[in-house]
């Protein structure tokens, strides 16, 4: 390879193939740790696909479809981002933590989603997370709702460091959450969103497991919703793909390289070990690459496909009290499935759409041969729909942790309505690379901090 023009410098510590979230984070991280990274993308704009589409035209020509968005109907086409992979940002979550951490904050604007809502017998109603809500919620009956506002209590005065906020005889890591919700009394339907609208679980696995995985991710949601009020999400005006690009700025300002438009091919050394990257007939040597699975189909197995819908409407969802934001979740027995189907509104409101315009976004994992029947649910919820771009992903995740050819790839977005599992899966190849876990810390110039605080 030696023979060929250098690629950039033609030779880096790190190079980082697709300019997705995870992978974006990661080379701003190895960038301040002093790593000399290259990061490439083979598509002619960034963020893969946790990317938000800019112009509307752009869409369009993404999906395929045979004709151009009409002007007079949609408005112009570069007011629009649409982002291809529907998330919210837990507003006291891993992601908060990591741009906090990496000051990435100071590039981004963001905006508290107005409310979270969950399905239940034909109707929407909004999730409960206080003691408060939980008496002025119309999803239980007025005996439920003491039951339920006594086991919030619990579970928000829980400490996992204070043995006195446990309870009489309880431990937390030898009682199931099922054994918590029947000491509380608590029926099967309370249950329901306690574990999927507000512990954010996707299936009931949960229900057997320890409940001492389960009390913090409830927690989280209510400290989290306690931070602004109406919801416990934030969105970042212009879209989702602001994320990825401000991890960018952050891994340039400390020399890291950007391409874009350079599809890669992978050179590796006789035992295996990655020898370097070649694009184009230029060649760069490196000690270990980082990328999205799409890149490795020889590295990666399938662990199951998503479904997701991207609907644009004129109006907001009805009986969501007019929010131009919303998260909506219809929970599996809802609607005899296996997991559940979200649904998130964003609108013009956030700057990724033209004036008046909302769009909703359904997702679910696929279950069956008829995905787009699985999501009706969702999308009966929506009324009229002015156009609807449909995906149909595989989830990829990587066959071995890369540490023997230093080869790294993340997994693909799962259909999780936020970026928990997102954050876990970096800190876990974080992890792998640097042999150490991932300190999130606060930096000292704290008031940074507030550049995260969501405009009203
Ligand atoms: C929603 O907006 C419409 C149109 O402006 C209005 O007629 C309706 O009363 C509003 N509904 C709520 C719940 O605010």
């Amino acid at each position: 390879m030696a023979d060929l023009p250098p690629l950039g410098d033609g030779e880096f510590d790190v190079i980082v193939v697709g300019t997705g979230l995870k992978e974006c984070i990661l080379s701003g991280l190895l960038s301040v740790a002093g790593k000399k990274v290259l990061h490439m993308d083979r598509n002619d704009y960034y963020g893969g696909e946790s990317a938000s589409i800019t112009p509307l035209e752009k869409l369009y020509e993404i999906f395929k479809k045979p004709n151009q968005p009409d002007e007079a109907k949609m408005g112009r086409g570069r007011d629009w981002n649409v982002d291809l992979i529907p998330k919210l940002i837990m507003a006291n979550g891993l992601l908060v933590k990591m741009l906090i951490h990496t000051d990435v904050t100071r590039y981004l604007e963001f905006k508290q989603v107005d409310g979270s809502y969950v399905f239940k017998g034909n109707k929407l109603h909004k999730v409960p997370a206080t003691d408060g809500e939980a008496l002025s919620s119309g999803l239980m009956g007025l005996f439920e709702k003491r039951r339920f506002g006594k086991f919030l209590t619990w579970i928000n005065e829980f400490d996992i460091e204070k043995k006195a906020t446990w309870g009489e005889g309880f431990d937390p890591a030898k009682t199931t959450m099922l054994q918590v919700f029947q000491k509380y009394s608590l029926d099967k339907e309370t249950m329901d969103f306690s574990g999927h609208a507000i512990a954010l679980y996707t299936q009931d696995d949960y229900l057997n497991r320890p409940a001492v995985e389960t009390i913090p991710r409830m927690k989280l949601y209510s400290d989290s919703l306690a931070r602004y009020g109406k919801s416990p999400y934030i969105y970042p005006l212009y879209g989702l793909g602001e994320l990825p690009q401000g991890f960018a700025r952050l891994s340039a300002i400390y020399g890291g390289t950007y391409m874009l438009n350079k599809p890669p091919e992978f050179v590796y050394n006789a035992d295996g070990s990655i020898q370097g990257v070649k694009s184009e007939g230029e060649f760069a040597k490196c000690k270990l690459v980082i990328g999205d699975p799409t890149y490795f189909p020889d590295r990666v197995k399938k662990s199951g496909r998503v479904i997701r819908a991207i609907c644009i409407l004129s109006h907001p969802i009805a009986n969501t009290d007019n929010s131009t934001s919303v998260q909506i979740i219809i929970p599996q027995h809802q609607v005899n499935r296996k997991s559940d189907i979200y649904v998130s509104v964003v609108s013009y409101t956030h700057n990724v759409a033209s004036k008046g315009k909302y769009i909703a976004i359904v997702s679910a994992t696929v279950e069956t041969n008829d995905p787009e029947k699985e999501i009706l649910p969702g999308l009966n919820l929506l009324g009229a729909i002015d156009e609807k771009f449909v995906s149909v992903t595989d989830l990829l995740e990587p066959i071995d942790d890369g540490t023997k050819n230093q080869v790294f790839v993340t997994k693909s977005y799962d259909a999780t309505s936020h970026f928990e599992t997102t954050c876990l899966d970096i800190m876990d190849v974080f992890q792998r690379i640097t042999g150490k876990p991932l300190e999130l810390t606060t930096p000292k110039n704290a008031e940074n901090a507030e550049g995260a605080e969501a405009a009203e």
